[in-house]
């Protein structure tokens, strides 16, 4: 990388830090910092342009559309303003557009407009800190935020919901493993992503198993 990149990427990480700050739990400056190390841990198996890469998952989150009144067009002009006033490339700050347009899970039924290595190691990198101890703790901490239940028997999950659905949707947290959480270990995108989620899938299980074995009263 040069100077120049190196410089852009520690202003984009201060940026970040303060765009975020007050933002929820499972959304916040540490959930960027992790999925951008998990991101340089990927690439460390690619062929990609790291530049875009670190950007990429440095913006990915700067105004999701969950906490700006479902507006997804928010981040990406967001991202491409501050990319342009740092005096980034413009085919790098489109690039790095893109890619948070298409990163986002969305119920899962949405099909992408774009595709690009770099696109499958931000996205692999964000729904790894889905998964896992971490993911249960952000998606709990989602769900007390937004004041859902913790589980009821009598409400199934829905694995067909459209975009607008599954964004509005106040299931109980628990139906969140089933909706998305428990269907991310297939839909990886790179070797190094697949193998680390199935680790934090069947921890997930696991949980799951206990979960319900403490419902019921037993053990
Ligand atoms: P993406 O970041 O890919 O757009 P989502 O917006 O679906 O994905 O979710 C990001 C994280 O926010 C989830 O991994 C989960 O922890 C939390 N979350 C989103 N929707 C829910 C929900 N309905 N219940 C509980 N947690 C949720
Ligand atoms: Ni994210």
């Amino acid at each position: 990388m040069t100077k120049d990149q190196l410089q852009h990427i520690q202003l984009t990480e201060t940026f970040v830090k303060k765009t975020l700050e007050n933002s929820e739990g499972g959304h916040d400056w540490f959930h960027i910092k992790r999925v951008y190390n998990n991101a340089l841990l990927i690439s460390k198996k690619e062929d990609v342009d790291l530049f875009i890469v670190s950007l990429g998952a440095l913006l990915h989150d700067i105004a999701d559309s969950k906490f700006h009144n479902d507006d997804d067009t928010i981040g990406p002009q967001k991202a491409r303003e501050f990319l342009f006033g740092i005096n980034v490339d413009s085919v790098a700050i489109e690039h790095v557009v893109k890619i948070i347009e298409n990163v986002s899970f969305k119920g899962g039924n949405i099909s992408q407009n774009f595709s690009s290595i770099e696109l499958d190691i931000v996205q692999d990198a964000d729904r790894l800190d889905a998964l896992g101890a971490i993911g249960i703790a952000r998606t709990f901490n989602y769900g007390g935020f937004k004041n859902h239940k913790l589980y009821d028997p009598s409400i199934q999950p829905d694995l067909n919901m459209t975009k607008e659905a599954y964004k509005a949707s106040s299931a109980p947290t628990i139906n969140h493993f089933y909706e998305k959480l428990l269907l991310l270990k297939d839909r990886m995108n790179t070797k190094t992503g697949k193998q680390i989620a199935l680790n934090r899938h069947n921890y997930m299980e696991e949980f799951l198993k206990q979960f319900y074995t403490e419902w019921n009263g037993e053990k």
